[in-house]
């Protein structure tokens, strides 16, 4: 019964307004297959089940993409809303947009916190990670001579915006070096950073999931043991790969601020993301888009934009209606699956190597892997050309290879695809008179 109203919910979008019927009959007809399954059964090897799951996007027949890091496809029933609420916005914009769908709003902030298990008055809804990352980054209040601990296996947006504040006003960078990857000690991981605290570190910056190589950070323990070293740390967290993907509520990771994308894991649409700011810090935290107070007790402060796309905005709730239709343990563990029925299938071949760590305790969907001999654009082209299998190519801070990365929708017969290339690859680099 429980499970009957929570599909006529997702059906009925995120208001009153929104209950017109804009899935297709073969969508809802998935998802009511979908919905079926009984919450505590375990569907990782279940390819049934995640045909449907696959059935619901429109992912291409005409390539395998394994590229799915950098941003993932959202499901039809998303693309669906995004073009019901762009229809309508069209009739009458400014009617729609900022009387209408506007009220909206703290649903969909709601919807969020639910996921991320936080207050709604913690979430501010933008356009992307860095967006919500630079925010924090850039509206801190620090000053010359504060010192701020990242690792230079940082995402780069990041990376550029601590380093320009070191350039304009005087704060001091101070790097881990995460080398080799994958690390299986949660103990070195701390030590790495806790090395580097001094009484003049304000703030340590982690990034829970390392997009190069999907090396997971022990976050809790990182933010523990450097606040008890220095109390006045804040502990900022680029969670771009975890929300969404990896079980867990953000006031367990011990942080005070951060910054996540929703067109990653949660298959909102492109250009979503999500800024979460602890409540006792939202005060004192600038923001870039100024309001009379910018100082203000209020997270809405965050999202002073100006005019952009509320149907994107408002597609965001559809997103979260199919993610909990599946549910976030069900999708980590398939995608460690699907990850770890690729590495063990090639870890035996000639000159191969991987980045990544089987173990679901660091890490998750991403393989970093590669071929001695071969450079990350070759294999990449390589891939390409011989089977038309789309991947990320690495070149990064002791990083090399190619990035692989499945999504939910991606079937098992797709890995075997990869898999079966790959074995062709180390044969023709057998046969390959050695440089
Ligand atoms: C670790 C990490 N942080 C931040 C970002 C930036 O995300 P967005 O494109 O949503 O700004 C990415 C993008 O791939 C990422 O991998």
């Amino acid at each position: 019964m429980q499970r009957r109203n929570f599909l006529q919910n997702l059906m009925l979008g995120t208001g009153g307004l929104s209950a017109l019927p804009f899935t297709s009959q073969a969508t809802n007809q998935n998802l009511q297959r979908i919905l079926g399954y009984a919450p505590q059964k375990d569907v990782t090897t279940d390819e049934d089940y995640w045909a449907q799951i696959q059935l619901a996007f429109s992912a291409s027949p005409n390539l395998i993409n394994m590229s799915n890091a950098g941003v993932s496809p959202q499901p039809i029933m998303v693309q669906d809303a995004l073009t019901h609420y762009n229809k309508l916005c069209n009739e009458a914009p400014t009617y729609y947009m900022w009387r209408i769908l506007d009220e909206n709003r703290e649903a969909v902030r709601s919807k969020l916190a639910d996921l991320a298990g936080c207050l709604p008055d913690e979430i501010a809804m933008n356009r992307n990670a860095t967006e919500a990352l630079d925010t924090i980054i850039l509206g801190l209040e620090l000053q010359k001579g504060d010192e701020v601990v990242m690792s230079l296996q940082d995402y780069p947006n990041m990376l550029h915006g601590w380093r320009q504040r070191e350039k304009r006003e005087g704060i001091v960078m101070k790097y881990v070096n995460h080398n080799p990857l994958p690390c299986e000690d949660n103990d070195l991981l701390v030590r790495r950073y806790v090395e580097l605290v001094t009484e003049n570190t304000r703030i340590v910056h982690l990034t829970h999931m390392i997009n190069w190589t999907g090396q997971l950070l022990p976050v809790k323990a990182i933010s523990e043991a450097v606040k008890k070293k220095n109390p006045k740390i804040k502990v900022v967290v680029d969670a771009a790969h975890t929300f969404a993907q990896i079980t867990y509520k953000i006031p367990d990771l011990g942080c005070d601020y951060l910054g996540a994308s929703l067109h990653k894991w949660l298959c909102a649409p492109f250009g979503t993301g999500l800024l979460w700011v602890k409540k006792e810090h939202i005060a004192s935290l600038w923001t870039h888009t100024p309001s009379d107070n910018p100082l203000k007790d209020d997270i809405r402060k965050f999202e002073g934009l100006g005019t952009r796309s509320f149907p994107i905005e408002m597609a965001i709730g559809h997103a979260v209606n199919f993610h909990n239709a599946i549910g976030t343990e069900r999708i980590q563990k398939r995608l460690q699956y699907l990850k770890n029925y690729l590495l063990t299938r090639c870890v035996d071949l000639p000159n191969f190597y991987t980045q990544t760590s089987l173990k679901p305790e660091f890490s998750g969907a991403i393989a970093l892997i590669g071929f001695k001999g071969m450079t990350s654009g070759e294999l990449h082209n390589s891939l390409m050309k011989k089977s038309r299998i789309y991947t990320s190519p690495v070149t990064w801070e002791n990083v090399v290879g190619v990035r692989v990365t499945p999504h939910i929708y991606t079937p098992i017969k797709d890995m075997d695809k990869v898999i079966l290339t790959l074995q062709d690859i180390a044969k023709d680099q057998n046969k390959a008179p050695s440089k």
